[in-house]
């Protein structure tokens, strides 16, 4: 008989027709008579309740039955008598396809800490929050590609694996063949590349940027969704050593324009979030957040304000609050003064622009003043940055002479210089860090809790 998804059967008004469903036993409970069984099978946050005659199915049958394992029920389906439920299901056939021991299953109990179930981050997907979790996920990847090709921009694929150190945007992991216990050596001692797999040295992507500006001076806007790599020690709530990115790069857009984009699309995907994944997101308000969902509804009905770097500098010298870290012009702004400005000052999606060229990429397009750049960072509530982005330096010579000031290795990077030598245009694009993403529209705190796999350091078992 074919498998309804319990979702389905949820929303259906078809009574005492035959059904079938299989899933996860999340409690077994019952009385002398009747049994009742909360199955879930992943397609919805919500438990279809199967209700088992004691007259058709001995006590010793349904012993195995415990939270954890897995099984298979034909009924029928009849409007449910509890409350709060629409449908059930009067069990005719059950068939065990799998066990899962009380003694030993470490999911038995409820209420597991998020750290505990970190630790057994193989079996959490089937927890009431990572399920919703990273059904969310889903509707977030989702509604960034439907996003993206409502606009007409095309999802171009740039590598994983890069020949470039990319952009000082934090340390990289390297890839290689070359037996690290025993490495061929050039005559002055040093590792011999030219006898590793790609012929000399290679590393993971730390960003799809610069690959995907190629792709924009040839399509016009395209996109990235893929991973991205940093090998930084950065033990943070908000860092992860492998996270995902979306990297929109446009042709004859401006920095305004790129805001316009940024504050545009991160508004439909929450939104899209907010209406496609609304019991997810209702259970993770109930338990995680009384906040969530007016956080959300309030990024949705406010224009984000725009100001320069320089003017937030001045906000936060002025604020006459104690940070942790001590802000003055020229500075790289920590979180803590993100989420001043966002939580405290505007209460509302901040865009800093114009930031010193010192602390900012080689490639953002330098302004007439010499010292600041066309960057752009979107700040969020509860997560301080959450996109980065520019107008790109369209110039050739500015651009090696910036390239040459911060000692890049511009032999690297000389088909990156040609965009600018050969039909170069004004052009802008940012990165928006997809789990960042997910701990805004989830409510969770902890970015190791938003990606199925979190790769952080010293921790990548599974
Ligand atoms: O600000 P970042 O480093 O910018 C870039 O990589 C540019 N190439 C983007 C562009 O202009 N196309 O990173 C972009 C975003 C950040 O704003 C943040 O949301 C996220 O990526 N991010 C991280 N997310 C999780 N873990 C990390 N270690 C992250 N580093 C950056
Ligand atoms: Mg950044």
């Amino acid at each position: 008989m074919k498998r309804s998804k319990i979702v389905e059967l949820l929303n259906s008004n078809d009574f005492d027709v035959e059904v079938c469903v299989k899933g996860w036993v999340r409690t077994r409970r019952g009385s002398r008579n009747v049994a009742f069984i909360a199955l879930n099978d992943g397609s919805t946050i919500n438990n279809i309740q199967i209700v088992v005659d004691l007259a058709n199915f001995s006590e010793e049958f349904l012993k195995p039955i415990t939270t954890g394992a897995c099984i298979c029920v034909v009924g029928l389906l009849k409007e449910s008598q509890g409350q709060g439920q629409s449908s059930e299901i009067q069990a005719s056939k059950i068939e065990i396809y799998g066990i899962a021991d009380p003694a030993v299953y470490p999911l038995q109990k409820k209420g597991h800490t998020l750290e505990f179930l970190r630790e057994i981050a193989y079996l959490r997907p089937r927890t009431n929050t990572f399920g919703a979790v990273f059904r969310l996920r889903h509707h977030l990847a989702f509604a960034i590609h439907e996003y993206f090709n409502k606009l007409g921009f095309f999802y171009f694929h740039t590598p994983i694996i890069t020949g470039s150190d990319a952009e000082g945007a934090g340390s990289m992991f390297q890839v290689t063949t070359i037996d690290v216990g025993n490495p061929p050596l050039t005559e002055d001692g040093k590792i011999d590349y030219s006898q590793d797999f790609f012929g000399h040295s290679t590393n993971l992507t730390v960003s799809g940027q610069l690959e995907g500006e190629l792709g924009a001076m040839a399509l016009g806007g395209i996109y990235t969704f893929g991973p991205t790599f940093r090998a930084e020690n950065s033990n943070t709530p908000r860092h992860l050593a492998e996270f995902w990115m979306i990297e929109p790069e446009v042709a004859f857009n401006d920095i305004n324009d790129n805001m316009d984009l940024a504050e545009d699309f991160l508004k439909y995907v929450i939104s899209y979030a907010l209406e496609n994944g609304r019991d997810d997101i209702e259970f993770l308000n109930k338990m995680y957040d009384n906040e969530l969902i007016d956080r959300l509804n309030f990024v949705l009905d406010n224009k984000f304000v725009r100001l320069t770097y320089t003017e937030g500098i001045e906000i936060l010298e002025k604020s006459g609050k104690k940070f942790e870290f001590p802000v003055y012009w020229g500075v790289d702004l920590q979180s803590e003064h993100e989420r001043y400005l966002v939580e405290e000052h505007f209460r509302r999606p901040v865009i800093l622009t114009d930031y010193p060229k010192d602390i900012k990429a080689f490639y953002m397009k330098q302004n007439d003043d010499g010292k600041t750049v066309r960057g752009m960072d979107v700040l969020f509530p509860k997560i301080g940055e959450i996109i980065g982005g520019s107008e790109r330096e369209a110039d050739y010579q500015k651009l090696l002479t910036r390239m040459q000031e911060m000692n890049m290795s511009v032999d690297s990077l000389w088909w990156y210089l040609d965009t600018r030598k050969f039909g170069t245009a004004p052009h802008a694009g940012f990165g928006l860090g997809f789990e960042r993403l997910a701990l805004f529209v989830t409510g969770m705190q902890n970015i190791r809790d938003v990606i199925p796999f979190p790769r952080t350091p010293k921790n990548a078992e599974f």
